[in-house]
């Protein structure tokens, strides 16, 4: 998978048709989390301080592990690679961010997102990358809330 295919390839595998690529996806995960969490720290920072820069890193590399979960078959679309099958992305983007010295915190963020995380007790901010993650995803399951192209 190069760089570009990003720009192309569904956000998800488990959403038939998926009209959202990877980036629209992303960059609406990193901006409601970072929205999210300044929200939080605004009304109740006093007591629950969310940390806003570890929010955005791991709300970016959340889906890091997509570059080894999926790969491009022979018709150009984006399928589920061998390692994605035995590693899904949070484990194989736990490896990629150690690998890159990502710090632990950021770490626990990306390990956590999905629902693997919710044998996990999250921090703050594996909460708030966990909820904006679903809450741009989770709607496109029922198919009456998705405008269809052209329409
Ligand atoms: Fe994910």
């Amino acid at each position: 998978m190069k760089p570009e295919d990003l720009n192309r390839i569904p956000f998800t595998l488990l959403i038939p048709g998926c009209p959202i690529t990877f980036m629209e996806h992303k960059r609406c995960v990193v901006h409601i989390a970072r929205k999210s969490a300044e929200a939080m720290n605004e009304f109740m920072g006093r007591v629950l301080p969310v940390n806003v820069d570890r929010v955005i890193a791991g709300a970016i590399l959340a889906d890091v592990g997509k570059l080894l979960e999926y790969e491009i078959g022979l018709d150009g679309q984006a399928r589920q690679s061998e390692r994605g099958e035995a590693l899904r992305h949070p484990f194989t983007g736990v490896a990629i961010a150690l690998e890159c010295g990502v710090p632990d915190e950021v770490c626990h963020i990306i390990a956590a997102h999905a629902a693997e995380g919710d044998q996990v007790k999250r921090t703050t901010e594996a909460y708030v990358v966990h909820h904006a993650d679903f809450m741009a995803y989770l709607p496109f399951k029922n198919p009456k809330n998705v405008k269809k192209a052209g329409g």
